[in-house]
C-alpha cells in the first residue's frame, strides 16, 4: 500500500486553502447527491464526510493507512462491516456496475496510473452513475511548462503529487462525458507571493460526470 509521511499533518497543511474556498467548494460539489451507493477513492483523512447526505450508503477507499487511521479513529480497516478500508484506487475490491456515486477529490494527481483508475472509476459505476471530482490540473502556456519543470520536486516533497496532469483528457478517454464543470483559484484571497508559489497546484477544476452510452 502507500504511505506518506505528511499524513499526520495533512488537515492542518490543508486548512487555510479550505478555508479559503474548497471547503465551499466540496459542498456544492457533493450537496447534491442524494440516496444510493457511493464510494470515494483516495477519500484520505475524510474531508468530504461531513457534506454527504444522510440518506447516501457511503464506502471510503485510500491506499495510506496513516490517512485513514488519522481521519477515521476506531476504525477497523479489516472488519467486513467497516465502510472505510486500505485500496489502490486501480484494483478496486468491487464487482462492475456496484455504484450510483464515486467521488475523487484531489486524487487523479496522486495515484500511480490516472488512466487505469479512470477505467476502474467507470467499470464500478452503474450505466447510469455519476462521478463527482475535484481536482488541480496543469495550467496554459507558460504557467503548464513551469508546472512540468518542477513536478519531480513537487512530486518529491508532496507523497507523490502531479501537477501536470489533466484529468479531463484523462475522464474523457475513458469514456465519460463531462455533464458541469468549473475551474477556480482556490489561493486567490493569499498573499501575492504565497499565491505565486502556489501556482504550482493551480488552476482547480470540479465537476461531474456521466458514463459516455455504449
Ligand atoms: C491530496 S490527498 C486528497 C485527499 C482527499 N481526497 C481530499 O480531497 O483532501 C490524495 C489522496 O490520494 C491517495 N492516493 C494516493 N495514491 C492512490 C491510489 N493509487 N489510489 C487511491 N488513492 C490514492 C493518498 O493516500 C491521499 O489520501
Amino acid at each position: 500500500m502507500k504511505k506518506c509521511r505528511l499524513a499526520r499533518h495533512y488537515d492542518r497543511f490543508m486548512a487555510p486553502v479550505e478555508k479559503a474556498e474548497l471547503s465551499t467548494r466540496r459542498r456544492q460539489l457533493l450537496e447534491s447527491i442524494e440516496g444510493g451507493s457511493l464510494l470515494e477513492i483516495g477519500c484520505g483523512t475524510g474531508v468530504n464526510r461531513p457534506f454527504y447526505h444522510e440518506s447516501v450508503k457511503a464506502f471510503f477507499s485510500d491506499p495510506d493507512e496513516g490517512m485513514l487511521r488519522a481521519g477515521f479513529p476506531g476504525n477497523n480497516a479489516a472488519s467486513q462491516s467497516s465502510p472505510c478500508f486500505c485500496s489502490m484506487a486501480e484494483d478496486l475490491p468491487f464487482p462492475d456496475a456496484t455504484f450510483d456515486t464515486v467521488v475523487a477529490t484531489l486524487v487523479l494527481c496522486s495515484v500511480n496510473d490516472p488512466e487505469r483508475v479512470s477505467g476502474e472509476i467507470h467499470r464500478v459505476l452503474r450505466p447510469d452513475g455519476k462521478l463527482h471530482f475535484m481536482e488541480h490540473i496543469r495550467g496554459e502556456g507558460k504557467h503548464g511548462i513551469w508546472q512540468d519543470r518542477f513536478q519531480p520536486l513537487w512530486s518529491l516533497v508532496s507523497c507523490g503529487c502531479h501537477p501536470n496532469r489533466t484529468p479531463l483528457d484523462i475522464l474523457r478517454a475513458a469514456k465519460f462525458g463531462i455533464s458541469h464543470l468549473e475551474t477556480f483559484d482556490p489561493f486567490k484571497s493569499f498573499p501575492p507571493w504565497l499565491r505565486f508559489c502556489l501556482q504550482i497546484v493551480s488552476p482547480f477544476i470540479s465537476g461531474v460526470a456521466a458514463k459516455e452510452p455504449g
